[in-house]
């Protein structure tokens, strides 16, 4: 059995949960769920990032202490990916004692194994609370960041514990070349390719006036002891999860896949593999830099006032739609825009007009010709067409490709668009006149059902309830969660007693 240890960003603890964060949880969960049916021993990890100055800040405004703030976010972001079906194993909050443990005992051990990568040094920069990051020059368009246009630049002069992270540029870009798995899309690895071109400077690793974090472990040599960067106390989240330095860490760590988004693709692809070098770790075997979820061609933001309410969007058609329709219409590979009107188009012609007419369709037709017992029947051109595009559908979700879930998606979507095909030319409802045909009827009925079944366990990562609600109606054993890709050529549905039960996507229903 592989092991798969995947995670996400953690999200910052500043703010309610939004639809680009769900974006990330929802399609890393697809992944996750994916291995599973493969039969991967998978451990799938989220959570919160707690410290650093834009959480001092908000709780500061909100008149609440950092911690009351964080404890308060952490409930909602659970109950929201609870909702929405997110089937992490862990959930890492950086306050948690373990981690700050962890954190300070990676900075150490860097101490220990590579001695010059820390240096003292007089600092002055731009730095953007919303990156949480220093600036240069080329990030910075008429006094702002680019990424943060609403938020003032703070101009920070401090003596600081920095990184030498201009060591590591032959290391990265030689990672980089020599892996090409190991970031991706290919687009982004470009970017990161000529950011190394360009040079990297070291990085601060300690704040001073910083005072929401983690103890950095050395004090200055003026005798002050500083705040751990809280970039430096926040990638290491995915090492301290797994106990770090404590116990059994080393049989989770490396971990296979870390899912984040564009922006921050930098400091996983760069920051995070030079940290572990200098501290004589493995390396992470994949980073995947998703694209952002936009609201009429913008990054939606908080202080931007380009708003889209999450709650309201997975109301409209329930959570198995909602993360259905992100993932089919936005490439995981790229950025792509939520709009309301796609939508409901996606809802009604997609889920419930071609998928969940045929299931409906066809359950019916067995409960009304065989008393809802799937008959036998032998392998039909539906069976071996399906079997021929499975290959692309796994291709797409397994990272051979990248992974790009709206692919596999759309290869779904063929199987079914098939298989509406073939109800309309066999016509069953003629070939069930004619009992010379009753063989003929068998064929038909067994091979959609056996199709629909298939179908549920490829969906099972993309709507874990709504496949579920399927694999119930039509009789099939067990759970759709426990079946194995490696069953699905063997698959016989000989004998299961379908239920047919509400539509599984109503027109135009509201989840309230
Ligand atoms: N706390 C850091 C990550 C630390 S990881 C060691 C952070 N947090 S965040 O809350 O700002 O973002 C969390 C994740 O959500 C990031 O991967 C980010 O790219 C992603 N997204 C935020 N807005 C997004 C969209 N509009 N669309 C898609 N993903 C976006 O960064």
């Amino acid at each position: 059995m592989s092991t798969f240890f995947l995670t996400t960003a953690i999200d910052y603890a500043n703010g309610d949960p939004h639809v680009g964060h769900a974006y990330e949880k929802i399609g890393a969960d697809a992944i996750a769920r994916y291995r599973r049916l493969r039969g991967d021993d998978v451990h799938f990890l989220i959570g919160m990032d707690e410290h650093g100055q834009k959480v001092e800040q908000t709780a500061a405004q909100q008149g609440v202490t950092p911690q009351a703030l964080v404890d308060v976010l952490a409930d909602t972001f659970c109950t929201m990916w609870t909702r929405l079906g997110i089937s992490y194993d862990q959930f890492i909050r950086t306050t948690d004692p373990m981690h700050r443990e962890g954190v300070r005992a990676l900075i150490e051990r860097i101490f220990d194994r590579s001695p010059d990568d820390f240096y003292e040094q007089a600092y002055e920069g731009w730095y953007c609370v919303g990156c949480e990051s220093f600036k240069q020059d080329s990030e910075i368009v008429d006094g702002k960041c680019v990424l943060h246009p609403t938020r003032t630049l703070e101009r920070v002069q401090e003596r600081n514990w920095f990184f030498r992270l201009s060591r590591y540029e032959d290391f990265l870009r030689d990672l980089l070349t020599s892996r090409p798995q190991f970031l991706q899309p290919e687009s982004r690895r470009n970017e990161m390719l000529a950011l190394i071109d360009g040079g990297l400077e070291d990085v601060s690793a300690s704040r001073s006036r910083l005072k929401w974090g983690v103890p950095f472990p050395k004090p200055l040599s003026s005798g002050e002891v500083q705040t751990t960067y809280v970039w430096f106390d926040a990638l290491p989240n995915y090492l301290t999860a797994t106990g770090f330095p404590r116990g059994e860490w080393a049989d989770r760590w490396p971990a296979q896949l870390h899912v984040v988004g564009k922006d921050i693709t930098r400091f996983h692809s760069i920051i995070w593999p030079a940290m572990l070098q200098a501290a004589q770790l493995p390396l992470p075997e994949r980073v995947w830099g998703h694209g952002f979820v936009l609201l009429g061609g913008e990054r939606f933001s908080k202080s931007a006032g380009v708003r889209l309410d999450l709650d309201e969007a997975i109301g409209r058609f329930g959570a198995d739609a909602f993360r259905y329709f992100l993932l089919r219409e936005i490439p995981f590979d790229a950025d792509g825009s939520f709009s309301w009107e796609r939508f409901e188009e996606r809802y009604n012609a997609d889920l419930a007009n071609a998928w969940g007419n045929l299931a409906s369709r066809v359950i019916a037709m067995v409960e009304r010709y065989f008393d809802g017992v799937v008959p036998s029947g032998a392998r039909t051109q539906v069976d071996d067409e399906d079997a021929a595009e499975l290959r692309d559908y796994h291709a797409a979700m397994d990272g051979t490709r990248g992974f790009l879930l709206h692919e596999a998606l759309r290869v779904v979507w063929q199987s079914v668009v098939r298989g509406n095909e073939y109800v309309d030319r066999q016509a069953p409802w003629k070939l069930a006149k004619d009992p010379a045909l009753r063989g003929d009827l068998e064929t038909t009925l067994a091979s959609l059902i056996r199709q629909l079944a298939r179908q549920a366990v490829m969906l099972a990562p993309f709507m874990p309830n709504k496949t579920q609600e399927l694999w119930r109606q039509l009789g099939a054993p067990g759970q759709v969660s426990e079946q194995r890709f490696a069953a699905l050529p063997e698959l016989d549905a000989t004998g299961w007693k379908v239920a047919k039960g509400d539509p599984l996507f109503p027109k135009e229903a509201r989840e309230r």
